[in-house]
């Protein structure tokens, strides 16, 4: 028996070292690819030139190695891994620009960001931040956030609380202490329990990457729960983990108030989630300079320069397959056309819903590992945004480089819950969360770009049920009835965000207008207006979904990435793309961003020396 034991331990360890370590591909990280910061281009038309090329058939590349469904920071982000190794990549955006939820559309001067406020982990020195570096070839430059970067706003006007939000390790803590003298011991064991969970998530990735025999060994022999704490923690609520530290309301809801940032009441939310959103933010938050749209504007052209393209208006309907049921290309619908684009590899940025339930024919959605998968997953919430163009700088109205989480009471679940089961006009006048963000303070072009202009977008969470009866109606002409309801909700959000900010007047707001969940699903193709993708709540970090929704499907050639792949935010995206681009290059990329890492500190210090 002991034999048995050990022999199969070895080969356990020897497979694991394999798929862990190995490295078989080329690696896109090889050389420093950082180049001397180019002229920057703010110019509209002239960033629209790279962002906005119009599907043609007579455009796309021949000798496609990839094509790639939606350009998403997870569809632009695998396709720029292949191009640094040579491959010639297709990718292909149903929207009028690049970016998915890294797009910025303008109206009446001002620029607004769909779905980019903050990011962490951007450090010179830590891998995600090297990585970028390398993905956009060192033309993408981020501005940290002011210090405290959030603030937690709990109650109503009469009697409201704030407490600042600092990054840093010791910062943190040591600032939430001087907010709940008495609560020391709660918020040591809180931060310190979500460091030590956040840090087994290489786990996640593992699952995802090794072979699935390996996966189903240990997640049935129970090795996951021991290897970390992550698997340990993730059927437990946040609620749950909290509730258990502390009695103090306040400080209950400040420790639960980043689940905004995932979509999961804290009843729900599962804490392995919760713990990788403190630790994000932790050494801070940083904001693409010059707007989110930097983002993709600088991630084309690596991906034209290896032979590929990246093509707009185009909407993929439908995946090819050949006989023998492998993935060979995607359809386009041009007009009433069908427009066929061959390619070896076809990889999803769209989601796993749009992917398995829109594009994949009958009898192959019907595949029992097919819906095996779609019943794992749930749409995750729907989001409503609210974009305001203010007349005045900064300094008039206020604002600076944060962000404003604003709370009508402490006790999220209920709240949330009251709203989400309410009719809608009820909802309308009982918004539980409003999240409050001033891009153009965090940008330090803007002021060069709309002078004497400011922007505030407001997001918060609406069913897409609410909204659903107009969703085939022409975007920006759904009627009165639509209008007056997104009225109602625009009504109620400025009442609270004005109470908060009170420099901002009504005579400052210039444009003010809402992107509902049938909004998002017209501009970033979320089925159900999905803020996040598929939902994050406990079910979604069980070993055996995590094992099971991996880069690879059950169908041959076709692949997944971005956030229903891995997790969702900027950083969850492109750590689908790292999985993802792992499968394809037979190599672990995110190892490799660990070792660019550390390669790039001998970079940095070679230029200083030089
Ligand atoms: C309001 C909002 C605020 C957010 N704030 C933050 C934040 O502050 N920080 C953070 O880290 N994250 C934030 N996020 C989340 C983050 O933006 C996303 O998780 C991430 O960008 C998702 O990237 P993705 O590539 O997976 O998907 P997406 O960006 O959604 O890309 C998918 C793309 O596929 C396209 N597509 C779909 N179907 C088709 C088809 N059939 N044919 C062609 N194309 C298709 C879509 O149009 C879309 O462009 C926010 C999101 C939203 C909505
Ligand atoms: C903006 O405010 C200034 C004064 O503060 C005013 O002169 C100007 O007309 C306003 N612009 C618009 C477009 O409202």
């Amino acid at each position: 028996m002991w034999l048995f034991v050990s022999i199969f331990s070895t080969v356990l360890i020897i497979f694991l070292l394999k798929y862990v370590f190995g490295s078989y591909g080329p690696n896109p990280f090889e050389k420093d690819c950082r180049e001397p910061l180019k002229k920057r281009v703010y110019d509209k038309k002239e960033k629209n030139k790279v962002l906005k090329q119009g599907f043609l058939a007579s455009k796309v590349p021949e000798n496609l190695d990839a094509v790639v469904i939606g350009s998403g920071v997870g569809g632009l982000g695998l396709a720029v891994l292949l191009a640094k190794v040579g491959k010639k990549v297709l990718v292909l955006e149903q929207h009028s620009k690049a970016g998915g939820c890294c797009h910025t559309f303008s109206e009446k001067g001002f620029e607004f960001d769909v779905g980019i406020h903050y990011i962490g982990e951007l450090q010179d020195h830590k891998p995600f931040r090297c990585m970028l570096d390398q993905m956009t070839n060192g033309q993408l430059e981020w501005e940290p956030l002011e210090n405290p970067f959030d603030h937690v706003v709990l109650g109503p006007p009469e009697n409201r609380r704030s407490y600042p939000i600092y990054s840093g390790r010791t910062r943190f803590p040591e600032e939430l202490k001087k907010s709940f003298p008495g609560e020391e011991k709660a918020i040591d064991e809180y931060l310190r329990l979500a460091k030590k969970t956040g840090r087994g998530v290489w786990l996640l990735a593992l699952l995802k990457l090794c072979p699935v025999f390996l996966a189903k060994f240990l997640i049935h022999t129970g090795l996951v729960k021991r290897l970390s704490l992550f698997f340990k923690m993730a059927p437990r609520s946040l609620t749950d983990v909290i509730n258990g530290r502390t009695q103090n309301k306040d400080l209950r809801a400040v420790f639960s108030y980043i689940f905004g940032t995932y979509g999961n009441i804290p009843k729900d939310a599962s804490f392995a989630m919760h713990s990788l959103l403190v630790t994000h933010y932790l050494n801070g938050a940083w904001y693409p300079k010059g707007g989110s749209s930097e983002i993709a504007y600088h991630m084309i052209p690596i991906i034209e320069k290896a032979g590929g393209a990246v093509l707009v208006r185009a909407p993929v309907n439908r995946i090819l397959f050949n006989e023998a049921k492998e993935a060979c290309g995607v359809s386009v619908l041009k007009g009433q056309e069908e427009v066929h684009v061959r390619a070896p590899v076809v990889v999803s940025d769209a989601g796993i819903f749009n992917t398995y339930e829109k594009l994949l024919p009958k009898e192959l959605r019907a595949e029992p590992a097919i819906q095996e998968q779609l019943r794992m997953v749930k749409h995750g919430e729907g989001g409503l945004s609210i974009f305001m163009g203010l007349n005045g700088t900064k300094e008039e109205l206020g604002l600076k480089a944060n962000n404003y989480w604003i709370f009508p009471e402490n006790n999220f679940d209920e709240l949330m819950e009251d709203y989400m089961k309410a009719d809608r006009e009820e909802a309308a006048q009982k918004i539980p969360l409003l999240f409050a963000a001033c891009p153009s303070a965090k940008d330090p072009t803007w002021e060069e770009r709309a002078p004497g202009k400011s922007t505030l977008s407001l997001v918060t969470f609406a069913k897409y049920e609410w909204f659903e009866e107009w969703k085939d109606d022409k975007v920006t002409n759904r009627g009165p009835d639509y209008k007056q309801l997104k009225q109602a909700f625009i009504d109620s959000a400025l009442e609270m965000v004005m109470d908060v900010f009170p420099k901002i007047t009504r005579d400052k707001i210039e444009y003010v207008d809402a992107g509902t969940p049938i909004t998002n699903t017209h501009y970033i193709g979320s089925p159900r207006g999905e803020i996040y993708g598929v939902d994050h709540g406990v079910a979604r970090f069980s070993p055996e979904l995590s094992a099971t929704v991996r880069p690879q499907t059950p169908l041959k050639n076709l692949y997944l990435t971005g956030q229903d792949t891995f997790l969702c935010g900027f950083a969850g995206a492109l750590a689908g793309a790292l999985t993802c681009g792992s499968v394809l290059l037979s190599r672990n990329l995110h190892l490799d961003t660990i070792a660019l890492a550390k390669r790039t500190k001998y970079f940095n210090n070679k230029l200083k020396e030089e």
